[in-house]
C-alpha cells in the first residue's frame, strides 16, 4: 500500500521532511503559507491555518491521509496531533499535554523538578511580572528571564550575556508578559539533539549546533536561527561521546516520565564544564537542525514514521557519516526590521551537490520576494565539516544582494572558537574545583573571571 502522507508546516524544517518522505509515498502538504519545495513535492498543497484543527482534518479527510506529521510546534500547541488522531489518522507529533514540554517553560521546568530529570538549572517560575522582576534583581547571579508562553525563540533574555541585570528587570516589566520563569544563567557551547520517539523508544540522531544570533561572531539579536552544522560522526568537534550519551540519557528519562509522547523530542543542551544542561525541549524537529539531520539519514523516514503508527519497535536510525552545514539566507534587516517583498534570485540549479530548502518566500509572477521571515536555505555535506562548508558557500554564490548570510557557520575558525571556549571552561573548572563533577553554580555565574568572557566580550 502506497501511504498517503498530509505534513502540515511550510518552513524550511517541513521542505525538509518533504523531501525526506515524498519519494516514498503520496505526499499532500498545508501550511499558513506557499513553499514552493513542498509545493513540487506534493500531490496537493493547501494554505490553511496550522492552528486551527478543523481545517486541517478536512484536508486530510479529503485526501484520505494514512498518516501526519506535524512540523512547527504552534500546530502542537493547537491541538492538531490531537484532533487528528481522534478522528483515526494517525500523527507523528505530540498532543497537546505532551507538546508541553515545549509550548510552556513553567510547565517544562517544573516537570523535570517533579521527575527528577538530569540537568536541570536553578529556576522559579512567577505568575506576575513585578514578582519575576523583584526576582531578577534580587539573584546575586547571572540569569535567563522566559516568558511563559512561545516566542518563536526570540522572547528570552540573558544577562551577562545580551543584556545587563537592570535591562533585564526592565525587560520583564515592559515586555507585555504575566507570566515567566527566571533561571540560572548557563555557560557553555549549546547543541541539539534531536530524537524519534514512538512508544516509550527513543532513537537519537547527530548532535547538531545552531546558531541563534543575527550577526557573525555570534552577534546581535536572537534569531530563529541563522544555520547549523553537524560533523560526521554523532557528536560535535567540542563534545566527547560521554557528553552525546549523558543528553542522549536526559531524552531517555523525559520520555520515561511521557509515555504517551510520539513525535520528535528535541533537546537544546548548553554543554558547561560540568556535562550537558537542559536549555529547552522542543516537540519537534529543529528548524534549521532538521536540514541537517533529514538529509544524513538513511533509514527511510516513511518506514520510522509508518512504526510509529504501527505499534512496531522503531527500526534503527543510521546516517551516511557526512558532516552537514547549513546556512540561512535572511531578508536584510532581519530580525528586527527585515526588508519584506524584495525581489531574490534564487538559482535551484547553482546549487550543485548542495540541497536547497524554501523557507518563507513569496511567489509572485515576477518571481520570488522576501517576506519578513528567513527565506531559504543551503545545505552542504561533505567528509569533513569544512568541506560541507565549502559546497555551502558555493551555493550561496549567485545569491541576491538584499539577503544577509551568517558566513562564519561552519568554517574552521569558527569551529576551533569554540573547541577553545570548551576547553577554557574544562580547564578552568579543574583548576577551580579539581577534577570530580561538583555543583555548577559558581561556575556558571562567576562571570568576572570565566574564561568565557573573552569569547563574549560583554560580560
Ligand atoms: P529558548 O527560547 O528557551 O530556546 O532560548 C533561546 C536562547 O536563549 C537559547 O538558545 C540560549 O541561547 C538562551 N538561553 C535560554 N536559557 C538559557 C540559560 N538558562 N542560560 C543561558 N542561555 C540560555
Ligand atoms: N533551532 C531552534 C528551533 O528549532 O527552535
Amino acid at each position: 500500500m502506497v501511504e498517503r502522507v498530509l505534513l502540515v508546516g511550510g518552513g524550511g524544517r517541513e521542505h525538509a521532511i518533504a523531501r525526506a518522505v515524498a519519494a516514498d509515498c503520496e505526499l499532500f502538504g498545508c501550511a499558513s503559507n506557499q513553499n514552493p519545495g513542498i509545493a513540487a513535492l506534493t500531490s496537493e498543497f493547501r494554505i490553511v491555518d496550522e492552528t486551527a484543527p478543523e481545517e486541517i482534518l478536512e484536508m486530510a479527510v479529503d485526501v484520505d491521509a494514512t498518516l501526519a506529521v506535524i512540523g512547527p510546534e504552534s500546530a502542537l500547541e493547537a491541538g492538531v496531533a490531537d484532533r487528528l488522531d481522534e478522528a483515526g489518522v494517525y500523527t507523528f507529533g505530540p498532543r497537546a499535554a505532551e507538546a508541553r514540554i515545549e509550548t510552556d517553560k513553567a510547565y517544562q521546568r517544573e516537570f523535570m523538578r517533579a521527575e527528577a530529570i538530569s540537568g536541570c538549572p536553578d529556576f522559579e517560575t512567577f505568575e506576575t511580572a513585578d514578582a519575576a522582576a523583584d526576582y531578577v534583581r534580587q539573584y546575586d547571579a547571572d540569569v535567563a528571564v522566559k516568558p511563559r508562553g512561545l516566542t518563536g525563540g526570540k522572547g528570552v533574555r540573558v544577562t551577562g550575556d545580551q543584556v545587563t541585570q537592570s535591562e533585564a528587570v526592565k525587560y520583564v516589566r515592559e515586555a507585555g508578559f504575566d507570566e515567566w520563569v527566571v533561571e540560572e544563567r548557563l555557560v557553555g557551547e549549546e547543541f541539539t539533539i534531536q530524537a524519534f520517539v514512538a512508544d516509550g523508544t527513543v532513537e537519537s540522531t547527530p548532535a547538531v549546533q545552531d546558531h541563534k544570533r543575527a550577526y557573525d561572531g555570534d552577534e546581535g539579536p536572537n534569531t530563529g536561527g541563522m544555520g547549523s552544522y553537524s560533523a560526521a560522526g554523532r557528536t560535535l568537534p567540542f563534545m566527547t561521546d560521554a557528553d552525546y550519551e549523558a543528553a542522549v540519557r536526559i531524552l531517555e528519562e523525559t520520555v520515561e516520565a511521557l509515555p504517551a509522547y510520539k513525535g520528535v523530542l528535541y533537546g537544546q543542551f548548553m554543554l558547561t564544564a560540568d556535562g550537558p544542561k537542559v536549555v529547552e525541549f522542543n516537540a519537534r524537529f529543529g528548524d534549521p537542525e532538521a536540514m541537517n539531520t533529514l538529509p544524513a539519514l538513511e533509514t527511510p523516514l516513511i518506514e520510522i514514521l509508518t512504526a510509529a503508527r504501527d505499534e512496531d519497535s522503531l527500526p534503527d536510525v543510521t546516517f551516511s557519516g557526512a558532516a552537514t552545514v547549513c546556512k540561512y539566507a535572511v531578508p536584510d534587516g532581519y530580525p528586527t526590521n527585515p526588508s519584506a517583498g524584495t525581489r531574490i534570485e534564487v538559482d535551484e540549479n547553482a546549487a550543485g551537490e548542495a540541497l536547497l530548502f524554501y523557507a518563507s518566500v513569496e511567489a509572485r509572477e515576477t518571481g520570488l520576494y522576501t517576506t519578513g521571515s528567513r527565506a531559504y536555505a543551503v545545505v552542504g555535506n561533505g567528509a569533513e565539516i569544512s568541506e560541507a562548508e565549502q559546497e555551502a558557500e558555493t551555493a550561496l554564490g549567485s545569491s541576491s544582494e538584499s539577503i544577509r548570510v551568517r558566513h562564519d557557520i561552519g568554517t574552521a575558525e569558527s569551529i576551533q572558537q569554540r573547541i577553545d571556549h570548551m576547553n577554557r571552561l574544562r580547564e578552568w573548572r579543574v583548576a577551580r574545583r579539581g577534577p570530580t563533577r561538583q555543583g555548577q553554580e559558581d561556575l556558571n555565574t562567576d562571570t568576572d573571571t570565566q574564561p568565557h568572557a573573552t569569547r563574549d566580550g560583554d560580560c
